[in-house]
């Protein structure tokens, strides 16, 4: 009797989390876009940055060094999600184009150079992450370009979705 109500108990927490996994908890940004970039992209870009002088193995503390610098490829790399995250707005309160394909394909190189960064932080290779800052800036730098540096933080030019292709 006991096995066959564990039985039921088990198959019940199984059907909940298939229902979780097909519904994922959904929340509403806390930011918009620009706090985001203040708030995540900055300060974890400026991390990696700072590799480029000082070597990381001498470093001292927790989180710092080659784990900080992990980390900072990290906070990048999950930080592509977070741009592409729906119902988010810019400075100006035009919704985040993340459907425009320009907008995914950028993400997605924010993503790639965070992981280049990660796998470079791994290796404890400075000339490596020396190397992959040029891609960060890089990633940063094409999507600015096209959604950002049109305007002012505030001014409706910034943010606007690309035309479909
Ligand atoms: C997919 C596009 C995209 C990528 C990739 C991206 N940004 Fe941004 N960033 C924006 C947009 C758009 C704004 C303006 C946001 C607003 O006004 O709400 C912005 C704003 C900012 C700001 C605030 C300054 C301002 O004028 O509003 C900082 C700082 C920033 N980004 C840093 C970074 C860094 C560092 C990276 C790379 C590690 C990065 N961003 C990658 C699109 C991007």
């Amino acid at each position: 009797m006991r096995a066959a109500f564990t039985v039921i108990a088990l198959s019940c927490t199984m059907a909940m989390g298939h229902a979780q996994s097909a519904s994922p908890v959904a929340s509403e940004p806390t930011g918009t876009l620009q706090q985001v970039m203040q708030g995540i992209l900055y300060p974890n870009s400026n991390v990696i940055f700072d590799a480029q002088e000082a070597d990381p193995g001498a470093a001292e503390g927790m989180y710092s060094g080659w784990v900080g610098v992990e980390n900072a490829g990290i906070a990048l790399a999950e930080a592509a999600d977070l741009i592409m995250k729906p119902d988010r707005v810019c400075s100006n309160g035009t919704p985040v184009p993340v459907e425009s394909e320009d907008w995914i394909k950028f993400a997605e190189g924010l993503r790639a150079a965070g992981q280049a960064t990660l796998a470079a932080a791994q290796a404890k290779d400075q000339d490596q992450v020396i190397e992959i800052t040029g891609n960060v800036a890089d990633a940063c730098y094409v999507c600015h370009e096209v959604y950002r540096d049109a305007g002012a933080a505030g001014s409706p030019e910034r943010c606007v979705p690309a035309p479909p292709l």
